[in-house]
């Protein structure tokens, strides 16, 4: 193992690790990623957009109580109000950066998504939003002198001493490790949607800086909180590990309208804004349907010849399964999206960890509540991935703690087959719709063989214990079983 020395060390390549990096200028950085200019995130996925009160009329007051409603008021208002506030900074930033929006004879193209009472999600390419932003982000990073970036790398094990983060280990693609001294680490590692069967989240996003954090003793917040997406492309893929095609929320804000398998409206009558209303109930509703061994289409027959160029992304996963969306409706199935929870962090991405910091979806900061509102994380990313940069730029950065070193590593992980049977076990006891003993079971499942499933079962383990805590449903924690459901 080789040694190296680095004031800041950032273990992420989406949008938050990116906007970290960016904004810790001129202080030096390693940007540690998987994939390079930020491949294989779920920022690059990322189709909906970015929201910001930047429309005619629209503030980011109604931007506040949008997020908060949709959060089922579990939401920090203080954090909500700093993200609402600072989403107009941010596009201005991201212009400033080169990143063309898409704009309407001038003028802002404004998109609307679940739970937004106003036009204000502004996209880059229409559904490639996350892909553009990503682009725009990674070249200037990499344009930037001060961010060293190395991408084919994971890191599997944090090095500590005293009560704080000492270094990361890093492992190249053959499995060799070096060892980073670091006593300043930032985690932007993403979600846990790739442990769950039907995800629209890459494969590799499966909680390891979550799990990390949590075993280096970092305290986790609100980890029952599992955002599914309504519309998730319905294939037909047992043991393929790979996300499902997002079906983007933003061609319901265009007039796309969900279907049962008899052509009748799902969500007539159920809520004030319909096929726009929070995530999680049209999520639950289109789950529902499905158990009872129906089918749900969305249909956006109307967009006839827009198809191509407002929606290319869903137009080419469409026509590569074989769908003509401009003359058949699309088959959907909700699908694992985006963690609310994480650890609990304070607006400045602080863990109780010294020196170690955690943004983005990895992160708690309270800011989503019990459920997203559409086209916040991106927009989490970049607001508070900036924040934390900067006071990583201005500020003098904590000193490495005194006292013994010690090895804080994931260990094993599930192997191919267990990490299978994980995500199907996931998806039926924490998905949608969650009930006690299902949650119990699942939960003694996973300790009765836990040297099967390794790291992923431990940490599964806690996001049930988190599930089977909470009996009450809120958000986009359901429990059947719960009084009142
Ligand atoms: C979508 O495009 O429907 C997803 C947007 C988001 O997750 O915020």
């Amino acid at each position: 193992m080789s040694a190296g020395r680095t004031p800041l060390v950032v273990v992420g390549g989406g949008v938050a690790g990116l906007s970290v990096a960016l904004a810790a200028a001129p202080r030096p950085v390693l940007l540690l990623a998987r994939g390079a200019d930020g491949e294989g995130s779920a920022s690059a996925l990322a189709q909906g957009g970015i929201a910001a009160a930047v429309g005619a009329g629209d503030t980011a007051a109604a931007h506040v109580r949008d997020t908060i409603v949709a959060g089922a008021g579990h939401n920090e208002t203080f954090a909500v109000r700093y993200l609402a506030t600072q989403a107009p900074r941010a596009i201005a930033r991201l212009q400033a950066l080169g990143l063309q929006f898409d704009h309407d004879g001038g003028r802002l193209r404004l998109g609307r998504e679940g739970g937004h009472h106003a036009d204000r999600i502004v996209h880059a390419g229409g559904d490639a939003s996350g892909a553009r932003l990503v682009a725009a982000l990674a070249k200037a990073v990499r344009d930037a002198g001060h961010v060293e970036v190395r991408s084919g790398v994971a890191v599997d094990a944090l090095l500590l001493r005293g009560s704080g983060v000492a270094g990361v280990r890093v492992r190249d693609g053959r499995g060799d490790a070096a060892l980073v001294e670091a006593a300043n680490v930032v985690l932007a590692t993403g979600g846990i949607g790739g442990l769950f069967a039907a995800s629209t989240n890459p494969a590799g996003a499966t909680g390891s800086g979550l799990a990390l954090g949590l075993a280096a003793g970092a305290r986790g917040r609100d980890l029952e909180f599992m955002q599914f997406h309504p519309t998730a492309l319905a294939l037909d893929r047992a043991n393929d590990a790979g996300p499902l095609p997002l079906v983007t929320e933003a061609l319901r804000g265009a007039g796309a309208r969900l279907l049962d398998g008899q052509g009748r409206p799902l969500m007539a009558g159920l809520h004030p804004l319909g096929d726009l209303a929070p995530r999680d109930l049209v999520a639950r509703r289109v789950w529902q349907v499905l158990q009872q061994g129906d089918r749900v289409w969305l249909d956006a027959t109307h967009l006839g010849d827009a198809w191509p160029t407002h929606f290319p992304t869903v137009h080419a996963a469409c026509r590569a399964h074989g769908i003509d969306p401009a003359r058949e409706p699309i088959p959907v199935t909700p699908a694992a999206h985006f963690h609310m929870g994480g650890l609990a962090t304070d607006r400045d991405g602080r863990t109780g960890v010294h020196g170690l910091h955690a943004v983005g979806e990895v992160a708690c900061n309270g800011v989503h509540g019990a459920n997203r509102l559409a086209s916040n994380s991106l927009l989490e990313g970049l607001v508070y991935g900036h924040r934390l940069g900067r006071r990583m730029a201005t500020r003098s950065l904590p000193r490495a703690s005194r006292g013994a070193h010690a090895w804080t590593s994931l260990g094993p992980a599930a192997d191919g087959h267990a990490r299978q049977r994980l995500r199907t076990l996931l998806w039926s006891a924490l998905g949608p719709v969650r009930n006690g003993r299902d949650l119990r079971a699942a939960r003694q499942h996973l300790h009765d063989d836990a040297a099967a499933y390794g790291w992923h079962g431990r940490l599964a383990m806690q996001l049930l214990d988190a599930a089977l805590a909470r009996g009450a449903s809120l958000g986009a924690h359901y429990r059947s079983d719960a009084s009142g459901s």
